[in-house]
This record gives C-alpha cells, structure tokens and sequence, in this order.
C-alpha cells in the first residue's frame, strides 16, 4: 500500500491533469447521501498554543468556522467532526452546528476518519473528507471536487493544488499523468519534493470502498495511520482515482503554523475587500483596511486607510469610516463620520460625528446629529438628538436629552468607590454644561439648565436653574426662561 516511488514526471514539470476514461460506475450516489467528515483533532503543535489549531481565529470566526461554512453549500446529510485534542473547547465552539466524533489519541490522518464510521455507515453513498485547518476552501471547488468522481465512478476523487512552494504537504504522484500516490514530504526524495502539486487534504470517497480500506491502512513507523495511504491502495486495487486541481491554489492553504495562519487571513481578508468594493463600498487602501466576516457596510460609504471593522458592525450608506478606527459590534446609520475613533458595542443613529480620538462604547447610543468631538468617551449612555460633545469629556451611565451642550471637560462621576457602586445621570433636553462640570451620579439636571464652568453638582438642578460653584448650588434662573416650573 505504500506509495510507488516512480514519480513520473520530470520533477520540475508543471502536472498534467490527464484523467483516465471513467470505469463504469459501481454506484449512483444521490446528492442527499454526503456525508461529511471534518478531521480537527490534532494537537496543532506547531502553532505553539494553548488553544486548540482549529478555534484560531481568521477574519472574526475559528478557522474551522469556514471550513463548515464552504461545506454548507453542498447540503450533506450528515456533517460529523472528529475532535481530540481539546475537544470539550472545539465541541463548544460546534455547538449543533455538526456531529462530533472522539479520537482519544491522535493516531494520524486515517485514523481520524474511522472514528466517523460509526455514525456515517450504510448512511451515506459518498464521504466528503475535510480537514479541519483548510479554511480558504470555495463552496464551487467542493462541488466540482464531488462532481469529479461522480463522473468517472472513482474510488476517490482527491483536490490537489499546484503551489509555487510546496514545502510542508504531501505531494501529488502520477505516472504518465495518472494519479498513483501522495507522499509526505518527509518521505520524499528530493526528486520528489521538488514536485509542485500538492494533496490538499480534502477528498470524496465511494463510501462501500472508504470503510473497508481504511480498517485495512497501515501503521507508519511514526504510528499513524496516513489516509494518503488510501490513494496508492486504491490504484493497487486496479480503482480508478482522480486528483482535481484547485482553480485558485490558495484554496489549498493548510494552516500549520502562525506564519500559515497570517497568509490565510491575508487572503481572507483579500476576498472580504473585493467583496465590498464590489458591493459599493469604496476602500481608499484596501490593503490596510480589514473586515470580519459578518461586517456589513451599505454602498456609497467610504473606508479610509487603517480601519478595522468587526464582529457584527453594520454601517449605513453614505458614511466616511477612518482612518484609523476600529468599530467592533457597532451599529452605524447613514452619512455618519467616525475620524481616528473607537467605537464598540455601540448605537450610532444617522449623521453622527465622532473624532478625533474618541471612544464610544459599551451600550452607548449617540442619537441624530450627535456631534462627539476629540478625547470623548461615552459608555452605556444615551445622548439625545444633536447633543454636542465638543472636548475632554466622559459621559458614563447617563440619559442625556436633546440639543444639550456638554462644555469642555465635563465628567459624570459614576463610580462610588466606597459602595463600588455606579449610578445613573440624567440631563435634560436644552442644558448646557460648563466646561469642567463634574456630575457626582446620581444626580439629574433638568431641561434648560445652565452649570457654571468647574461646577460640582452633587444635588439635582432643577429645569432652567444656573447652577455654580463647589458643591453646586442654584443661584438663578436661566434668562428668558418662562415661568418657574415650566420645561
Ligand atoms: C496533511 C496531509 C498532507 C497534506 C496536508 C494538507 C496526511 C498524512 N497528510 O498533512 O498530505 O498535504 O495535510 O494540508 O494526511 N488530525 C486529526 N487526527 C489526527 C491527526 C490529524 O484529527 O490523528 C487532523 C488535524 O487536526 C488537522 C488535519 O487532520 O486538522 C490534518 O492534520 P495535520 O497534522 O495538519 O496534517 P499535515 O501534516 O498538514
Ligand atoms: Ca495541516
């Protein structure tokens, strides 16, 4: 069963993709019986973690996120991943999105997709077989990859890449063009290494044949059981195999390592841009602009350079996003302007300015026409239609109406350290705060009321009051206010 040693072609020659006439096909295997296997249980050593290889992130998901994400388009009836190392974490990172089996010990590749037997068996005419740490996988590869061996009735089908550098993966063997084997690296002559189409790790079996062959691998000098071993076992055989180039051969990216995992996102982040270019959306320097996958931006908005956006952030039409800002969970309207600006888990209505230099956060909502200058922070607070921000502040905890001016500096102090309690501060439509007002929470200011610059209002200031000094006492009305009472 192992590999012939012939390779073939000359090592340098670009591989021919000559598929043989199709055996008669031994099986008609409708679509509803894929099966799926995502191979995810191995230690992932060489990134050098202590989180499991497949949950590293890529572009906002775990890698292994994409991989059942490109399977999604083919509808198997039963997706099942193989997990080991770490596997309550991989399993809680699955949640009911597959099927998981349990490799106990990691012995190899082959090993790996026995542990699906049990729940694929007599279940399923064809095995798609993925592993769980090839995230740059297209739906359309996967179905031409499932077509391929329907059409010549092979025993297995297996996607191969043709790569500048192929250091690390097996290499495709064929003889006069046919497929005979893949070899590790390891075990390759230099010869051999100096092959450039490489196993890509994802295959569709004939499921009659996958089962019996596998119980049938044999252990490698390393203990493994390779599944690559299936390939020279099926040409032994006198079975037809067929290895199905990928288009584009990034699709083949396996990651092994953090250098792999940076490329990957790389292309990730290549396909997201294009995405959204294509969508209306104008990147000044894509390069420097990165998106996760669940971000959605309408056209006409502009990203400038050095921007970030993430998790589920969505933003309006006809914004300009940048420089230099990173909005995570941010729910951004329509002609807004985040200038060099942070802004997560937070509200964002239409025509809202924030930036310089500010920061918007956690449960925070800036209503129309907010205008939030440069050094502003504003957490869990909602500020009311027009509400201007210009300089220095910290608005925390608070209600804060509309058309109210907050002076330079203003602070509303939330926190209690000796209760370690916050409290709330409530402002009024209308008022304006003088620059360096601290609002010792709780406390509330009424609609229309003034606070004198540096002013401590430790005691709520009624609606249209003028409020100053230390603490804070009302020493007046406000001038043209109506009646006393009135809002
Ligand atoms: C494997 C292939 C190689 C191919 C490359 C493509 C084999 C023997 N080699 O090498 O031909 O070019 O992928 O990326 O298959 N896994 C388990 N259980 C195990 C061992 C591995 O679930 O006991 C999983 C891993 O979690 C991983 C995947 O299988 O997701 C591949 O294993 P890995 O060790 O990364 O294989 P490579 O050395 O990259
Ligand atoms: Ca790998």
């Amino acid at each position: 069963m192992t590999a012939p040693s012939d390779v073939g072609e000359s090592p340098t020659a670009p591989a021919r993709y000559v598929v043989p006439p199709p055996d008669p096909p031994t099986r008609a295997a409708p679509p509803s019986t894929l099966g799926a296997v995502v191979l995810a249980a191995g230690q992932g050593t060489r990134m050098r973690s202590r989180r499991p290889k497949v949950l590293h992130d890529l572009a906002g998901r775990p890698l292994l996120w994409f991989v059942l994400q490109a399977l999604g388009s083919l509808q198997p009836s039963q997706t099942v991943v193989v997990v080991g190392h770490g596997a309550d974490e991989v399993r809680a990172a699955l949640g009911d999105a597959a099927q998981h089996a349990y490799q106990a010990e990691q012995l190899g590749t082959g090993h790996a997709v026995t542990q699906a037997e049990a729940l694929l068996a007599g279940r399923c005419a064809e095995v798609l077989v993925l592993y769980g740490d090839s995230p740059l996988l297209q739906p359309a590869t996967l179905h031409a990859l499932v077509a391929a061996r329907r059409e010549h009735g092979a025993a297995l089908a297996l996607l191969s890449a043709v790569v500048d550098d192929p250091t690390g993966y097996g290499r495709v063997l064929r003889r006069d063009g046919t497929v005979v084997g893949v070899l590790e690296e390891r075990e390759a002559s230099p010869e051999q290494r100096a092959l450039r189409e490489i196993n890509s790790g994802v295959y569709c079996f004939a499921a009659d044949w996958l089962w019996p062959c596998l119980r049938g691998l044999p252990r490698r000098g390393n203990g493994e059981y390779y599944l690559t071993d299936l390939v020279a076992a099926a040409v032994s055989e006198g079975r037809r195999v067929v290895a199905v180039p990928a288009g584009d051969p990034v699709e083949a990216l396996g990651i092994n390592d953090r250098v792999q995992l940076a490329q990957a996102e790389q292309a990730i982040q290549r396909r997201l841009r294009e995405q959204h270019m294509r969508q209306g959306v104008t990147l000044r320097d894509p390069d420097s602009c990165f998106f996760d996958v669940d971000v959605v931006v309408e056209p006409d908005t502009t990203i400038l350079p050095g921007t970030l956006l993430q998790g589920r952030t969505r933003i309006g039409r006809d914004c300009v996003i940048g420089p230099h800002s990173r909005l995570r969970n941010a729910v951004v309207g329509e002609r807004c302007v985040v200038d060099a600006s942070v802004v997560a888990d937070a509200e964002l209505a239409d025509d809202v300015h924030v930036g310089p230099f500010s920061h918007v956060r956690g449960g925070a909502r800036l209503e129309q026409g907010v205008f939030l200058g440069n050094f502003a922070e504003v957490k869990n607070s909602r500020l009311g239609a027009r509400t201007h921000m210009h300089h220095f502040s910290y608005l925390g905890d608070a209600d804060v109406g509309a058309d109210v001016n907050v002076g330079a500096g203003t602070i509303t102090c939330n926190f209690d350290s000796e209760s370690r309690q916050k409290s709330r501060t409530t402002i009024g439509d209308r008022a304006a705060l003088g620059s360096d007002t601290m609002l010792v929470a709780p406390v509330h200011v009424g609609a229309g009321a003034i606070t004198g610059a540096g002013a401590v209002v430790t005691r709520d200031v009624p609606p249209e009051g003028v409020a100053v000094g230390i603490p804070a006492k009302v020493v007046r009305r406000r001038r043209g206010a109506g009646p006393a009472g009135s809002q």
